[in-house]
Formats: C-alpha cells, structure tokens, sequence
C-alpha cells in the first residue's frame, strides 16, 4: 500500500495560498494539511476559519485540519462547517477528549488525535475505537522546517501495534530522504511542508515521499 501525502500550507506563500493550493492538487497531493495555531497551545499563530473556507472553495481534495488550539471542542463545529474533512486535535489541549471526538463525529468528519513528542503513544488507549486517525508529531508542534525526532520511528511503530485498524499519520521533519522509513514504520499519511515547499518540482517532491511504499 502507498502512503497518502498531505502537503502542510503552513510553508506556502500566503499571499497567493488558493494559487499554491492549486498547484499542490495539480501536483497529485492526496490531501492538504492545514496548521491552526492559536498562540497558547503552540507558541505560534497561523491562520483560522476564514482561510479554511476559503481553501475549500478553490481545491476539490480532502482538507486535513490540525488543530493546535486549546480546548479545541469550541471550534469543532466551525472547521466543519468550513470545509474540514478530517479534523485532528491534541490530547494534551482538553481535558473534554472523548467529547471532543463524539462532536467531530456528530459534524459527520473524521477525528483524528495527536500527542506531542514527549507524550507516549498508550495514552491515547482509553479513546480506543472513538479515533479515525492518530497523529504521530515527529516535531515539537508549533513550526515548519524542524529536524525529524528519530525517536518517532518508534512511536509510529507502537501505534500500529496499539490500533493496528487506524491510519496513522506523521507530520514534522519528513522529506524525501526519510518518507521510506516513515512508511516503513508503519506511516500511512505522511504530512510535509517544507520539503515540498522548497524543491523545486512539487510533483516530483509529492511523488518521492510517497514513493516510501510498504
Ligand atoms: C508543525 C506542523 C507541521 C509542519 C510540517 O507544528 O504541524 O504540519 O508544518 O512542516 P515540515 O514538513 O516543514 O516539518
Ligand atoms: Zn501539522
């Protein structure tokens, strides 16, 4: 099975970003990873509601929302209504996690949980069955362009072993010279920003990180 490639926007240009989402679906990009970022969970802040909409307008593939906000149950209804097809947020944001993930459900999305680098992968154990998907970081959240945490090689390991029946998805630090171990450890979506922002052909950027096949 290949692996699906979900480009993060969080490196594009954002003054032509419907442009550059363009490019990236022409390019064969299976999803797009949209980073929001509220400036207290991370210490960074992107973009919101009005982008996602925006984006759904102009590119027909799934888009692939990861929430770095706290409490991000006060928002789920928005990003679903603004076009989010999956709607991923952190374990360590809310203390509402089952909630959180029966509400994105109810908005008919697909929920996806993450847990930072330091937090280990069994904690998300007690929400087995309530995830479509788990995002494994292999960065610290909060920044494009970060060195890959060899360490997640592991992890991603780990939660196929843990939740064998969910997609696994790994974002931060991957790029064409480690997708194949990514997919080999077990990755079935692999999340990339800057390394399909910075080479110079995206299709053939797109085409080598997925190019980690199982
Ligand atoms: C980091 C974001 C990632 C990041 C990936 O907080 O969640 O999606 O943009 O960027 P690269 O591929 O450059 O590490
Ligand atoms: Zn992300």
């Amino acid at each position: 099975m290949k692996v699906l490639v979900s480009p993060s926007i969080l490196s594009a240009d954002f003054s032509r970003l419907g442009y550059e989402c363009q490019t990236l679906e022409r390019c064969g990009a299976d999803w797009i990873h949209c980073d929001v970022m509220d400036g207290r969970f991370v210490p960074n802040i992107t973009f919101g509601l009005p982008v996602v909409q925006s984006i759904r307008k102009c590119v027909a593939i799934p888009l692939d929302v990861h929430l770095m906000i706290e409490e991000p149950e006060r928002y789920v209804e928005k990003f679903a209504e603004a076009g989010a097809d999956t709607i991923t947020f952190h374990l360590e944001a809310t203390k509402k996690v089952s909630e959180t993930l029966r509400l994105i459900h109810s908005c008919g999305k697909k929920a996806g949980i993450s847990v930072k680098p330091n937090t280990p992968i069994g904690s998300l154990t007690p929400y087995r069955g309530l995830f479509d998907m788990v995002l494994v970081m292999s960065v610290e959240p909060g920044f494009g362009g970060q060195e890959f945490i060899p360490a997640s090689l592991d992890k991603i390991r780990r939660a196929k072993q843990l939740f064998p029946n969910v997609p696994v998805e790994v974002d931060g630090g991957v790029n064409a010279e480690n997708a194949r171990q990514v997919a080999e450890a077990g990755a079935d979506i692999i999340v990339a920003g800057s390394a399909i922002f910075g080479a110079p052909d995206c299709a053939a950027a797109i085409k080598k990180i997925r190019g980690g096949s199982k």
